[in-house]
């Protein structure tokens, strides 16, 4: 039987080239694009390395539509994972509409090209970001989502209700969007990884860039919040195992197994950690210390957010695996890789 071909935009990206590699090991064929506005040709070929083969990659900016239009006439794919997006939060509230032009007119030309060509599967990369300061935790599917606090929020808002609008209009046209929470780690072989431009803004590529020297001192953005610890609460999802989620998610789909033609999904461990147990975690796992201190807190975090993993885990037989401390390791091994450093 001839093999599905999955298209990953963004595939040159952290998460994308996690999925890249997942999708591959699953026996899936892949046609990775990718305008490397936020990445290097370098995780492109760490893919190909795990992988012990060339992939098909086509350097191409989801937001030309002509460029876009030429993959469609290529390749003969059915699913399309649609990753290609700017991430920084703050840099979104600054340059808004960078943040919708970019974001948005990616996934139009994505959805357009979708319904023209008759490719039916779409997997939307979301964000637990939706369910914003939620009043219980941990979060469902069901749990409201609350207005955006950002512009990146509000583009991954937007773009779920795009996508349930397409799949209830129109015939043979299927919406996953998987609701991630924080996702973090590396690849164990330490070939590929996240690799922030500038100052990261996430908190573990800020611990590792730390335990490298290239940054003084871990800024911990408040103590005083109402948490056991009082700093806030996160669900850090390893990347291996967000991966495997659009994996399962992508089975989903070409296997016709989906229960409704639009369907959301968290992807978590269902377990929360302080930001200073994970900073704790970290120096015991990778055996240094770290330089951090108090500060204050951060505009827009939410004292704590964590997933409900059952629907996940029930209809898509996924369920996170990988130990924090494993994960914590393939970090800091990840910023050794890339600096150079034993
Ligand atoms: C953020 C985004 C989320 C996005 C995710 C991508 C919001 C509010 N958050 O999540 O949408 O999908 O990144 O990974 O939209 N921290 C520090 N010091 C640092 C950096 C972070 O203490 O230098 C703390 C933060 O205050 C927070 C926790 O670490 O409590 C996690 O922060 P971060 O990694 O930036 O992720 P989120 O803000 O949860």
């Amino acid at each position: 039987m001839a093999k599905e071909t999955v298209l990953v935009s963004g595939g040159a990206g952290y998460i994308g080239t996690h999925t890249t590699v997942a999708l591959v090991e699953a026996g899936y064929d892949v046609v990775v694009i990718d305008n490397f506005s936020n990445s290097e040709p370098s995780a492109i070929e760490g893919v190909e390395k795990i992988l012990g083969r060339k992939i098909t990659f086509e350097e191409v900016d989801t937001c030309d539509k002509e460029a876009l239009r030429k993959v469609f006439e290529r390749y003969d794919f059915s699913t399309i994972i649609h990753f290609a997006a700017y991430k920084a939060v703050g840099e979104s509230v600054s340059e808004p509409l960078k943040y919708y032009q970019n974001n948005l007119v990616s996934y139009m030309n994505i959805l357009e090209l979708m319904k023209e060509f008759k490719r039916p599967n779409v997997l939307f990369s979301s964000s637990a970001t939706v369910y914003g300061n939620a009043e219980v935790l941990p979060v469902t599917e069901q749990t409201p989502r609350q207005p955006a606090t950002s512009p990146y929020g509000n583009t991954k808002q937007i773009a779920e209700d795009i996508l349930r609008d397409c799949c209830n209009a129109y015939e043979n046209f299927y919406g996953i969007a998987l609701r991630y929470f924080n996702p973090v780690g590396s690849h164990p072989s330490a070939l590929i990884g996240e690799l922030p431009r500038g100052v990261p803004n996430n908190l573990v590529p800020f611990i590792t860039q730390t335990a490298a020297g290239i940054r003084e001192c871990l800024a911990v953005f408040g103590n005083d919040y109402d948490t056991p610890d009082g700093t806030c609460l996160r669900d850090f999802i390893d990347v291996v195992d967000l991966a495997k989620a659009h994996v399962a998610a992508v089975n989903r789909m070409v296997s016709g197994k989906m229960k409704e033609k639009y369907e959301i999904f968290n992807v978590g461990t269902g377990t929360p950690l302080s930001v200073l147990e994970l900073i704790t975690r970290f120096e015991k796992a990778n055996n240094l210390k770290l330089n951090y201190k108090i500060a204050a807190r951060r505009q827009g975090d939410v004292p704590a957010v964590w997933a409900d993993t059952t629907l996940a885990n029930n209809e898509l037989g996924w369920k996170a695996e990988r130990d924090i401390d494993d994960t914590l390791r393939a970090a800091w091994a990840w910023e050794k890789h890339v600096r150079g450093i034993k």
